[in-house]
């Protein structure tokens, strides 16, 4: 059993896609063990994107992530950190697959509709900062 965290980002939640983004994730198998939605302090926003901070695009997407209500999942599963990723599709959607969260909701890499942790150890840092 692994755990990732996934989170439904502004414009998605603002759209009205939140019961079809958690349907995709329920129906391969993977169980929501907590979901929360709020607007993210900008601190929680810095330290989720740690990694990215001094680049081009850092402030643009501190301020998207910030913007309006998110929905926040600790999500588990066999392989669930893979398996999101994979249900979720390539960071821009304009080269996700038909059939993945981005490339069936999304339009611009910018307001990319959902985030996914890229390993188990993102996993367990972003579950941390999220929840505790
Ligand atoms: P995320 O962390 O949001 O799940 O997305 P990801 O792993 O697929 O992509 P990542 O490389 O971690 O990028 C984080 C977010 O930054 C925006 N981005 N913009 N303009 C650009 O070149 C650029 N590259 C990334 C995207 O919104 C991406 O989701
Ligand atoms: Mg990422």
């Amino acid at each position: 059993m692994e755990r990732t965290f996934v989170m439904i980002k502004p414009d998605a939640v603002a759209r009205g896609l939140v019961g079809r983004i958690v349907a995709r994730l329920e129906e391969v198998g993977l169980v929501i063990e907590r979901m929360e939605l709020g607007t993210l302090a900008r601190e929680t926003a810095e330290a989720n994107y740690a990694e990215h901070q001094g680049k081009p695009f850092y402030e643009g997407l501190i301020a998207y992530v910030t913007s309006g209500p998110v929905v926040r999942m600790v999500v588990s599963g066999p392989g669930a950190v893979a398996i999101a990723r994979k249900l979720i599709g390539a960071t821009n959607p304009a080269d996700a697959a038909p059939g993945t969260i981005r490339g069936d909701f999304g339009l611009t890499l910018d307001a990319n509709v959902i985030h996914g942790s890229d390993s188990a150890a993102s996993a367990d840092r972003e579950i941390s900062i999220f929840f505790g």
